[in-house]
């Protein structure tokens, strides 16, 4: 039986939802992550579809973010900048199935928020309304504040994302630390005066992450971003070694893209062996 309340989270405020006709099931809400500020770190790690948004919730992560790094880890590209609105409430309605009582933040791809308020508003609410997620991330700092601003305004969580903002890392110092403390301060605190109820921080200058982390009364979720955020969250190609680009800082817990390898050639080994069938 499916239970009537969330059991992963302390949470009065649970929006339903409703995967299957008749079945109401509570996701953990935005408002139930921005409570765990300043309480012990949580994680977050990112899922693409069903069967990984479930081994996640199996293993009591109760965070997932469907990341456009969907477009480095799953689609092949080179960059994020070609994930597409369509790819995003695609892979977001695999990981809505495969979850039942999970929060499912959705990125906003490149491209879906950049030309005006209405813009991002309307790719906001697809992304809510068919791809199933209960918030959404957009990168940027002050700069994008306005826009936070008018999805909030519209009723749609909001996470913010500084520091390094891979849509736009050819327009900067590409994935170098970021350690410009007064920009960085800006735009945290732009981003939680807009509206966002958490925000990343993507490999930020540790002790500047700590401060950002002490100045806000929002969660700060660090990736490449040293040990004092609230929350941390890593790529699920990256800790699982099924990516052969990892970043330097993201630790890698098993090697699953071996794993697999060998069974494959096992496979093949066994056809051309006639072992089996
Ligand atoms: O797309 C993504 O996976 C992300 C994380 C790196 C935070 O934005």
């Amino acid at each position: 039986m499916i239970p009537p309340t969330n059991p992963l989270s302390d949470n009065a405020e649970a929006r339903p939802y409703v995967p299957v006709k008749g079945a109401t099931v509570r996701r953990l809400t935005a408002s139930a992550i921005a409570r765990r500020k300043g309480k012990s770190a949580f994680p977050v790690v990112t899922a693409y579809d069903a069967p990984f948004g479930r081994f996640a919730e199996e293993a009591g992560i109760d965070v997932l973010l469907v990341g456009d790094s969907l477009g480095n880890v799953v689609l092949g590209y080179d960059e994020t900048t070609p994930v597409t609105l369509e790819d995003m409430i695609h892979h977001a309605q695999a990981v809505c199935r495969g979850t039942s009582r999970a929060h499912v933040m959705v990125d906003m791809p490149f491209g879906s928020y950049q030309v005006s308020d209405e813009d991002a508003v309307r790719s906001a609410i697809r992304l809510v309304k068919e791809g199933g997620g209960c918030s959404v991330k957009m990168e940027g700092g002050e700069h994008v504040a306005d826009r936070i601003g008018a999805i909030v305004g519209a009723g749609i969580p909001v996470v913010g994302h500084i520091g390094v903002t891979p849509q736009t890392a050819g327009l900067g110092p590409g994935y170098k630390v970021r350690s410009n403390r007064e920009q960085l301060l800006a735009d945290a605190r732009a981003v939680e005066a807009a509206g966002a109820y958490a925000v990343v921080l993507e490999v930020v200058d540790r002790d500047i992450a700590a401060e950002i982390t002490q100045t806000l009364a929002i969660p700060t979720i660090g990736i490449g971003a040293g040990p004092h955020c609230d929350a941390q969250v890593l790529v699920l190609y990256d800790l699982l070694g099924m990516y052969p680009h990892a970043p330097s800082f993201a630790k890698r817990y098993a090697q699953v893209g071996d794993v697999a390898t060998e069974a494959l050639r096992a496979y093949a080994d066994d056809v051309r062996q006639h072992r089996f069938p």
